[in-house]
């Protein structure tokens, strides 16, 4: 059997990344999991950073309950599987903290790099696929559902966050993939499937 992978999905909200999270953890019979809420405790961290009526949610404190997530993710989810030697495929990762807290939020990515890989016991994901969808599509996708207190951020915050990936993408460009997100969903999970493929076969 292969080396299990550490697959991560990660893009902004509307980007497909929960359904294609689920395609890909299917097809590689892997444990499909997200952050925030991939846990008990997780899912209780989770209503607290969703909940738009939280308005006075520190940043530092939403930086740190999202490390909170990824720390207990990692020991009951993710460390587990692996062990077991069972791929795992997580909607979003701490690179979500690096390009939201970090960039959106404008705390800056060395202190949150840090204290995520504390979080993680330094095991960082080994790929991470990113879903390409330019913000005025993703804006026409949002204006279908209730939004979270992240949701409701304005444009500049997730222009920010758009930013932010690229330059996270850039900076390590043999753990990342893009893959277009504004094609057809099965063309999609076609090559995100064959990214994997090929990485499994490096
Ligand atoms: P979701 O909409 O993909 O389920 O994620 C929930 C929200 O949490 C989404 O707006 C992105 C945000 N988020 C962060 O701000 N930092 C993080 O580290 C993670 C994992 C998610």
């Amino acid at each position: 059997m292969s080396t299990p992978l550490y697959i991560a999905l990660e893009g902004l909200e509307g980007c497909g990344k929960s359904t294609h999270t689920k395609r890909l953890g299917e097809h590689l019979n892997a444990v499909i999991t997200r952050e925030p809420g991939g846990t008990r405790i997780g899912a209780l961290l989770r209503a607290i950073l969703a909940d738009p009526e939280n308005v006075d949610l520190d940043r530092r404190t939403e930086a740190l309950l999202m490390a909170a997530d990824r720390a207990q993710h990692m020991a009951e989810v993710i460390k587990p599987a692996l062990d077991r030697g069972q791929h795992v495929v997580s909607d979003r990762s701490i690179y979500s903290t690096l390009a939201y807290q970090g960039y959106g939020r404008q705390l800056g990515t060395e202190a949150l790099l840090s204290i995520s890989t504390w979080a993680l016991n330094d095991r960082l994901p080994d790929m991470v696929i990113y879903i390409d969808v330019p913000t005025d599509v993703l804006n026409a996708r949002l204006a279908k559902r209730d939004l979270d207190r992240f949701e409701r951020e304005g444009a500049d915050f997730f222009a920010r966050i758009a930013e932010g990936f690229r330059e996270l993408r850039a900076a390590d460009p043999d753990r990342w993939v893009i893959i277009d997100g504004t094609v057809p969903k099965d063309d999609v999970e076609a090559a995100i499937r064959a990214q994997v493929s090929n990485r499994l076969n490096q």
